[in-house]
């Protein structure tokens, strides 16, 4: 695998492939690999002739009170991971590189209506922080597919919003959340976690589940909220966010859920340091569980 540090050599490499009709697949990250990520790698190998990745633990896209300097950097380890998956280029850009005239007055992409509720409101910023750099990274690599995970399922619909909504020629796809086996979703910041903690934190899964199966029992979405929120505080979660909504529109919802309707429960709590993601679309329970 070659590693490139510079948009120069990034755009030789992926120009050569291009002329040769080779087809790219990509998967972005900020790094600290895990299998989650690497399974985005894994999954563009089935279906390109070349796979890339990016590590970039983007400023752009952090709050000023959140975690960019302590965000774990383990590149060395990332190259090794990404060796072994097959992956053929990895992309990591200084921050010069990406933001040469510093990122105060840099051109931002923003999708409004998709951002107005759960992350978005929880951390204000974000998501044009994450539209503005994989915006461009989309432009630096051009690959004919890019791959997202579904554990960051607010941010694979904003992108797939914000490629349609651009005309941008690439095809988004979404990849199946890569679990630890209590049911842990795997995520970087899982390791902000104490021991104590990581006892309790598949609580979130479980609770994500008991709610899904509660409301398609019947139960309200008020009801289903009041209960996960007692689950979560009752083992030491501080609950962040726990949005019963449209999966398309990520509108919340009310009342009850109807067999066939599209419904995803979004969820964000805080143990301790760490603030942990997770999410279970309704019509895939069955599946998923
Ligand atoms: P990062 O948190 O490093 O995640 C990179 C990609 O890996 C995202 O698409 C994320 O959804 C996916 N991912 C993370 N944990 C996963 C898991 N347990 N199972 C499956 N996929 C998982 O998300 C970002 O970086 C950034 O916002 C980025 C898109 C790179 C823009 O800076």
């Amino acid at each position: 695998m070659q590693t490139v540090n510079s948009i120069a050599a990034l755009r030789e490499q992926i120009a050569a492939w291009k002329r040769e009709g080779l087809t790219v697949g990509f998967a972005p990250t900020m790094g600290n690999l895990h299998a989650g990520h690497i399974s985005l790698i894994t999954e563009a190998l089935k279906s390109c002739d070349k796979a890339v990745s990016s590590v970039f633990v983007n400023p752009l896209q952090f709050g000023p009170n959140e975690d960019l300097e302590a965000y774990p950097r383990t590149l060395a380890d990332d190259q090794k991971k990404l060796e072994v998956a097959g992956c053929d280029l990895l992309f990591a850009p200084p921050v010069q590189e990406m933001y040469p005239n510093g990122q105060a007055a840099v051109t931002t992409v923003s999708v409004p209506n998709l951002t107005k509720h759960h992350c978005g409101v929880s951390r204000p910023g974000h998501f044009d922080g994450v539209t503005t750099v994989v915006t461009k990274l989309l432009a630096l690599v051009q690959p004919d597919r890019a791959y997202f995970g579904k554990k960051d399922f607010q941010q694979l619909r904003v992108i797939k919003q914000m490629v349609a909504d651009l005309c941008l020629p690439v095809e988004v796809l979404g990849v199946e959340t890569s679990r630890e086996t209590d049911g842990l979703a795997m995520s970087s910041r899982n390791q902000y976690l104490t021991t104590e903690q990581r006892a309790v934190a598949s609580t979130l899964r479980k609770t994500l589940i008991n709610a899904a199966e509660a409301l398609q029992q019947g139960e309200t979405v008020e009801a289903v909220f009041e209960q996960s929120q007692q689950a979560l505080t009752a083992v030491g979660f501080k609950p962040d966010y726990f949005n019963i909504s449209d999966a398309d529109t990520l509108e919340p919802q009310q009342g009850c859920y109807q067999a066939g309707q599209n419904w995803v429960i979004l969820a964000s709590a805080f143990l301790g340091k760490a603030r942990l993601l997770d999410n279970i679309e309704l019509i895939a329970t069955k599946t998923q569980q």
